[in-house]
């Protein structure tokens, strides 16, 4: 339900406004697979099905354009990242992943308590063990080129885990006492400096519920719509993003659309939707 629901809500018209010409290429569908259920993974079958596809759907467009990943569960990061990742290598850049997200997402199959896979697309494309019924990661993104901002939901599984690796993690205790604007900043001179290319891989709980409640993992404390609005502007002006996913929005959980609105607003403003072009005389 999610892509149509950014689909009445204007996606395509929003960045054809902005002069960029859009193709919506439909829906993909999940490859079959014959992977037995899990009795603790849920959806596990899917899940694979999906990110063999969504894999090849993503190294497949990213030669054409700048891709826009609709969804649905953050499970299908597995797939997209793990695509990105393969194109990264073809054309020789390194691929970067910006998480946008109040959760890490970087449990395992072995250590995730509820069995429920969105929360383990970091682990999968990082090429962290316990994936063994997944695919193969052909091109694993190293966890220092993983930059997290939004934090304030993370297991102890997980903490554990991301206290022994190099991920930049900015929780919202950064944002609370630096702006949002210093560790985006910090992270998109690291991207450049190896020129990288990056990933923005953006999750409904991301936001604070208050504007943004269309998603079943919301968690109190996140960030403002201006803040989001800001690092959306920030990405934009720096030129290295390659690829989106919005990810998580589940329009029944939905107040009218305001939820899938603001996803579009918000791609519309990483896409180059802005108020005045900076410098501006308007202070
Ligand atoms: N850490 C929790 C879990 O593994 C929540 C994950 C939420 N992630 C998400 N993409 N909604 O179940
Ligand atoms: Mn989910
Ligand atoms: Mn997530
Ligand atoms: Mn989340």
């Amino acid at each position: 339900m999610g892509p149509d629901a950014y689909r009445v809500a204007g996606l395509e018209q929003a960045l054809a406004d902005l002069e960029h010409s859009v193709t919506d290429i439909g829906d993909v569908s999940a490859d079959a697979t014959n992977v037995p259920d899990h009795d603790h993974l849920f959806a596990l079958p899917d899940c694979i099905g999906w990110t063999t596809a969504l894999t090849r759907a993503a190294h497949n467009t990213a030669p054409k354009g700048l891709p826009i990943f609709m969804g649905g569960d953050h499970a299908l990061s597995m797939g997209t990242v793990a695509g990105m990742a393969i194109h990264a290598q073809q054309i020789d850049r390194p691929l970067f992943v910006l998480w946008l997200d109040a959760h890490s997402d970087f449990h395992t199959p072995d250590s995730t308590g509820s069995g429920n896979l969105h929360g383990t697309p970091v682990a999968y494309f990082t090429g962290q063990p316990g994936f063994d019924a997944f695919p193969p990661v052909t091109a694993p993104v190293p966890t220092d080129r993983v930059g997290m901002i939004g934090l304030r939901s993370v297991d102890p599984a997980e903490r554990a885990r991301l206290e022994q690796d190099h991920a930049m993690l900015a929780d919202m205790r950064s944002i609370d006492e630096h702006g949002i604007k210093v560790p985006l900043l910090a992270f998109l001179d690291r991207v450049r400096q190896a020129n990288g290319i990056l990933h923005v891989s953006l999750d409904v709980d991301f936001l604070d519920p208050s504007v943004a409640p269309a998603v079943g993992t919301t968690v109190p404390g996140g960030a403002t719509e201006r803040e989001a609005h800001l690092a959306m502007e920030l990405l934009h002006e720096s030129g290295l993003v390659c690829s989106l996913d919005l990810v998580e929005l589940n329009p029944f959980l939905d107040e009218r659309g305001r939820t899938a609105k603001l996803m579009v607003d918000l791609a519309a403003s990483l896409l180059g939707r802005r108020i005045f072009d900076r410098p501006t005389r308007s202070f």
